[in-house]
C-alpha cells in the first residue's frame, strides 16, 4: 500500500483535529477543465472515455493537478450500474442520459439483472482505479462513488431526467412491489460494486442521491434510506459519505446510518444540519454553485463565511450541487484557495 502525503480528508472524517478544512468539488473531473475536453474531443463521446482506463485515470487526476483539491474522484457516472444490469444507456450532447429501454411493468423485470459478475461487466472501472492510484502515487485519496438505488430507479424508469418524475412516483404508488424488488437487485449490485471499487484502492466511497428530494419523509423512509442504510451497512472497510441531495427533510434520519459523512445542498443551513445531526458525522458541502459565477471578492466572502460557520471540525468544503459546465475554471481555484488559506483556531 502506498502512505498518503495528503490524508487530510480522512483526518477530518475521523473526527481528528486538523489545521485547515479539506477541499474537493463534486464534478470537479470533466465538466470545467479546457485539458478534459481536449481528451474528450478525441474520442466518440463519453462512454469510451469512462470505458477506457488510462483516460479515465488522466482526467480523474486532472483537478488535482490544475485546482489543487484535497481527494480526487473516479472519472465515471451512476449510469454504469443500470448499464452493467442490461439497460444500456447514452449520452446525448446538450441534453443528458437516455436509456434505450426502460422499466414500466413487471414483464420488464428481466431487462434489469442482480445475476451478473460485477467484477466482469464492470472491470473498466477497477481498472480505472488502479491507474488512477498508481498515477496519484498517494498525493491525495481517491474517493469511488455509485448512485443510490432511488435515483438509479428513477433513471431506469424514467429513461432520462426529467422535471416531475411522474413515471417513477406512479410506480411506487401503483406497484410498490415491483418498485422494492427493483430496488433490491439495484442494492445487491451497488454493494458488490462499491466493495469491488475498494477492493481496488477507493479510500473513500460516496453515495449519490441525486433525486431524493422529489420524495416526501414517508416515501423516502420507504423507498431511499431503507436502502442506502443496506449499503452504508455492507460497506465498511473505507468511510461512506451519503449525499441526499433535497432531503433536508431527512437529516435525522441519515444522522443515523451507518456513515461516516453526510453530504448536504445549499438549502441546508449549517448550524441547524449541525444540531440536528449531532457531532459524530462528518459534515459535507455546501456552497451554492452559482455563488462561482459572481466575482472574485463575492466568492471570497462566501466561501469564508461558510467556512466560520463550521463551528467544529468535523466539515468538508464542497459545493452543494455538482459544478455547472460553463463555469471559469478561475473562479472554481479561488474557492478552493479561500479553503486553504482559511486556517482553524
Ligand atoms: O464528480 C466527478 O467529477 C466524477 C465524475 C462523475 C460524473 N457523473 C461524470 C459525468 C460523477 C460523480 C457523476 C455522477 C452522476 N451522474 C450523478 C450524481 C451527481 C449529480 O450531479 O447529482 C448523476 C445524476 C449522473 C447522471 C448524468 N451523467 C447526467 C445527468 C449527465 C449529463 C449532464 C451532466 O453533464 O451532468 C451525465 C454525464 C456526465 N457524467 C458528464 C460527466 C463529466 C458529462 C459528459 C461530457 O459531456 O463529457
Amino acid at each position: 500500500m502506498i502512505s498518503l502525503q495528503n490524508d487530510l480528508i480522512l483526518r477530518t472524517i475521523q473526527g481528528e483535529k486538523t489545521e485547515r478544512y479539506p477541499v474537493w468539488i463534486m464534478r470537479q473531473a470533466g465538466r470545467v477543465l479546457p485539458e478534459y475536453r481536449a481528451i474528450r474531443n478525441k474520442l466518440s463521446g463519453f462512454k469510451e472515455l469512462v470505458e477506457t482506463p488510462e483516460l479515465a485515470a488522466e482526467v480523474t487526476i486532472q483537478p488535482v493537478d490544475i485546482l489543487g483539491v484535497d481527494a480526487a474522484i473516479i472519472f465515471s457516472d451512476i449510469l454504469v450500474v443500470p448499464d452493467a444490469m442490461g439497460l444500456s444507456y447514452d449520452l446525448i450532447e446538450n441534453e443528458g442520459p437516455r436509456f434505450q429501454k426502460t422499466i414500466r411493468s413487471k414483464e420488464d423485470l428481466p431487462l434489469l439483472s442482480a445475476d451478473i459478475d460485477v467484477a466482469e461487466r464492470l472491470s473498466y472501472v477497477f481498472e480505472a482505479i488502479k491507474c488512477t492510484k498508481t498515477g496519484l502515487a498517494g498525493r491525495v485519496p481517491l474517493i469511488g462513488f455509485c448512485g443510490a438505488p432511488w435515483t438509479i430507479l428513477c433513471y431506469v424508469v424514467e429513461g432520462k431526467g426529467s422535471k416531475t418524475f411522474s413515471k417513477v412516483k406512479k410506480l411506487i404508488y401503483t406497484d410498490p412491489v415491483l418498485a422494492h424488488t427493483l430496488l433490491d437487485r439495484i442494492t445487491d449490485v451497488s454493494i458488490r460494486y462499491l466493495n469491488a471499487q475498494v477492493s481496488a484502492g477507493a479510500d473513500i466511497v460516496q453515495i449519490f442521491d441525486s433525486w431524493a428530494g422529489i420524495l416526501g419523509p414517508d416515501e423516502y423512509r420507504e423507498f431511499g434510506t431503507k436502502y442506502v442504510s443496506r449499503i452504508c451497512t455492507a460497506v465498511d472497510r473505507v468511510p461512506v459519505t451519503v449525499f441526499a441531495k433535497g432531503a433536508y427533510y431527512a437529516r435525522k434520519e441519515l444522522a443515523a446510518l451507518d456513515c461516516q459523512t453526510i453530504g448536504l445542498d445549499w438549502n441546508m443551513d449549517i448550524a441547524e444540519s449541525r444540531s440536528i445531526i449531532g457531532n459524530d458525522k462528518t459534515i459535507q458541502g455546501n456552497l451554492d454553485p452559482c455563488v462561482l459565477y459572481s466575482d472574485f471578492k463575492t466568492i471570497e466572502s462566501r466561501t469564508r463565511n461558510l467556512l466560520k460557520s463550521f463551528a467544529n471540525q468535523r466539515h468538508i468544503a464542497n459545493l452543494g450541487h455538482g459544478l455547472y459546465p460553463d463555469t471559469d475554471p478561475e473562479k472554481v481555484k479561488c474557492f478552493i484557495e479561500t479553503v486553504k488559506e482559511f486556517t482553524i483556531h
